[in-house]
């Protein structure tokens, strides 16, 4: 019974993958079924990867159960996937799919609350990277607290005031958790709570504010290094969105993050998409840029995450564009910072 559920490929290319070798797709399918041997040396591998220690045997066991049960997941995504991502060991790996929702993610009913606004008419270039302007910081780590919505936020935040200051600042997410008016901040909320906090305060830096991943009390008298004069919605379309992010920069957004708990690298495709239902949105990140893969001419967002930047590609992933993948599309908003008199703004992203 052990053997049926986890594929001896899945297998090989986790082990190929530390390494950086990842074997191709044809000589996966012809390796052997792994025995339980193999599987709990992939599961002891996966504990001192990622440093976890279980209460008792009885625990450990459970926990391996699920691990298996999980590479079956990541399997079944991964052919799905039309070998353009990667699927197979994170460090979400020995959580059963309820317990990675209620400690990751934050349903986020959205639709309701979306009026449309003003985008750019003009059409978006074949691509685009926030990232090669040095625009972006690395991706953070919000731990076990559904912060994401902050995360987004302040990510979003910090894009546009380098885009419009050339000043790129890690802004304090701390700040926003404590001084926002949810009673439960990292019982998840909203982007736009966020903004308000910006609004309201200005955001000082990580550094003088750092991240507890908790929320406490507001603490006031940080010099603020960074504001905002107003957050706006956008439209769904994604060409428009793609075309905004082009001129403006990158732009906080809603998904379905389901699919995430198994990511390893590559672009999620199109057809996975029926595993994370768009109108169950459950986690925050900002869109910063997008592509075209030359397999298969598959056009993707570039999307920065909050869970480290061990996971994914460096704390990225990508993910099919253009037919609201995982509702990617359904809850674009963005800041607008205070602009500098002096100040010039980087006028369009690095393809
Ligand atoms: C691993 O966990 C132990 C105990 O929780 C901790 O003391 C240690 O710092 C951790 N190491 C790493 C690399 O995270
Ligand atoms: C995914 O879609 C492609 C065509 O776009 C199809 O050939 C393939 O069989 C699909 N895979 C799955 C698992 O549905
Ligand atoms: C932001 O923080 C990261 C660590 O998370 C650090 O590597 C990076 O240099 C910082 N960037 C700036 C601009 O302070």
């Amino acid at each position: 019974m052990e053997s049926t559920v986890l594929s001896a490929c899945l297998l090989l290319l986790l082990l190929g993958w530390g390494d950086g070798a990842v074997l191709p797709p044809d000589v996966l399918d012809t390796a052997p079924e792994p025995s339980m041997v193999e599987l709990i040396q992939l599961f002891q591998d996966f504990m001192s990867r990622f440093n976890k220690t279980y209460s008792n045997p009885e625990e450990q066991h459970r926990r391996l159960l699920i691990f298996r049960q999980n590479l079956a997941t990541a399997r079944a995504l991964e052919e799905a996937g039309q070998g353009l991502a990667q699927f197979g060991v994170t460090r979400f790996s020995d959580l059963t799919e309820e317990e990675f929702r209620a400690q990751l993610l934050s349903p986020m009913p959205g639709h309701t609350l979306r009026p449309a606004a003003q985008s750019p008419s003009k059409p978006a270039p074949p691509s685009c990277d926030w990232r090669k302007a040095g625009a972006v910081t690395p991706a953070k780590d919000q731990g076990l607290c559904g912060s994401c919505w902050a995360f987004a936020a302040v990510a979003n935040i910090e894009s546009l005031w380098f885009i419009r200051h050339q000043d790129l600042y890690n802004l304090s997410v701390q700040q926003v958790l404590d001084c926002s008016r949810l009673q439960v901040a990292c019982g998840g909320g909203f982007p736009w709570d966020a903004f308000t906090v910006a609004w309201m305060y200005g955001l000082t830096q990580e550094e003088q504010y750092p991240y507890i991943g908790c929320q406490s009390l507001c603490k006031s008298g940080h010099q603020a290094v960074a504001s905002i004069k107003i957050f706006q919605f956008l439209s769904s379309d994604e060409k428009k969105l793609a075309a905004h992010i082009a001129t403006r920069g990158p732009v906080t957004v809603g998904i379905n993050a389901n699919l995430l708990q198994f990511y390893v690298e590559g672009i999620i495709t199109k057809n996975m998409t029926c595993h994370c239902n768009p109108e169950e949105i459950n986690h925050a990140v900002l869109l910063v840029g997008y592509g075209l893969a030359p397999e298969k001419k598959t056009p993707y967002w570039i999307v920065k995450n909050s869970w480290g930047p061990e996971w994914g590609e460096e704390g990225f992933f990508r993910i099919y564009r253009g037919g609201n993948a995982c509702g990617i599309a359904s809850l674009p908003v963005t800041a607008m910072v205070h602009e500098g008199a002096f100040d010039a703004a980087i006028e369009s992203c690095p393809p």
